[in-house]
């Protein structure tokens, strides 16, 4: 038996999205992979997964959900992951598909079949609300639900405000922020202190192995991005970052919170409010909120799964 943390992975492949399907493959005990519209559509998302799965060589089941938010029109994020999500990087089409269009009823049942399982979701929150209204006692069945999404500090990267994953779908947020389920927020505050860039990639590209060129395509394509957003040379790797902190917890400080997801704002709708006047915070602390990350030794993390994949 694996002592590895059985873990589920939501997520909208993605460049960061790949990483963290890497690091999930070599630090957790994947149950399966579901996958949501975001950075692009969930054709692509999918399709990714898939290529991912094949490229790693994983015999797990990648489950496909929901195209498109509760309410409104999906936001994609095609200038940061390319037209088809994995930047300029081709992987071969998947010899194997999608197992399902069910995810948010798969991961109802893998919840219900197994319980203790890290559902991690790294994309927008579509699916785990829809699988939170399913069946509520989803909430109290799983050991965490560790998200990449929102910021602690208010700092966003869609709009002034918000973090992509939660503006993308605000209500599905704000419904799993409700739900009473044990969550972990990685939020930017936290993600963009994990930052990797070409050096690495010339690093992973030397390997000589598939992943390793991959792994360099990918993180060229998204240092031209960030080199041009922020200038700098660097990218964050916000959806690893959610990974380690199931498999690799000691990696960094926490504090519980109330947070409160705003759906109304005009400028702030899809903001993550996080509480921190203490004993004066309104509401119960419902989400253990990350703040800060020993960033080159997750970095290290991410550089040997690759290496070892
Ligand atoms: O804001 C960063 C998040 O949005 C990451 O999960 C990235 O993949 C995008 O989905
Ligand atoms: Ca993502």
């Amino acid at each position: 038996m694996s002592d590895r943390p059985r873990m589920i992975l939501d997520c909208d492949p993605g460049v960061d999205d790949a990483m963290a399907i890497i690091a999930a493959a070599r630090f957790a005990d994947l149950v399966g992979i579901t996958t949501v519209a975001g950075n692009v559509e969930l054709e692509h998302t999918t399709a990714n997964a898939c290529r991912m799965r094949e490229l790693l060589g994983l015999d797990v089941e990648v489950h496909a959900g929901a195209d498109g938010p509760l309410v409104g029109v999906q936001e994609f994020a095609h200038e940061v992951h390319g037209a088809t999500g994995l930047g300029d990087l081709v992987l071969p089409d998947p010899a194997r598909g999608p197992d399902s269009d069910g995810a948010v009823e798969w991961l109802v049942e893998a919840t219900r079949a197994e319980e203790g399982i890290h559902l991690v979701p790294v994309g927008p929150l579509t699916n785990v609300a829809l699988a939170l209204r399913a069946d509520p006692g989803l909430a109290d069945r799983v050991a965490s639900v560790t998200i990449m999404g929102g910021s602690a500090v208010g700092v966003g990267n869609v709009t002034a405000a918000a973090e992509f994953n939660v503006y993308a779908d605000p209500e599905a947020a704000d419904e799993v922020f409700r739900s009473g389920a044990p969550l972990t927020m990685m939020g930017l505050n936290l993600t963009h202190q994990v930052r990797m860039g070409s050096a690495h990639g010339a690093v992973c590209g030397a390997l000589g192995t598939p992943v390793g060129d991959a792994m360099a395509q990918l993180l060229e394509f998204y240092t031209v991005f960030h080199l041009a957003e922020e200038e700098v040379v660097d990218g964050p790797v916000h959806d690893p970052c959610a990974v380690l902190a199931v498999t690799h917890p000691e990696l960094f400080e926490f504090g519980m919170r109330p947070v409160h997801v705003e759906v109304d704002g005009a400028h702030t709708r899809g903001m993550t409010v996080v509480d921190e006047r203490g004993p004066r915070a309104e509401g119960p602390a419902n989400c253990r909120v990350a703040y800060r990350a020993d960033a080159e030794a997750a970095i290290d993390l991410v550089m040997q799964a690759v290496r070892e994949a």
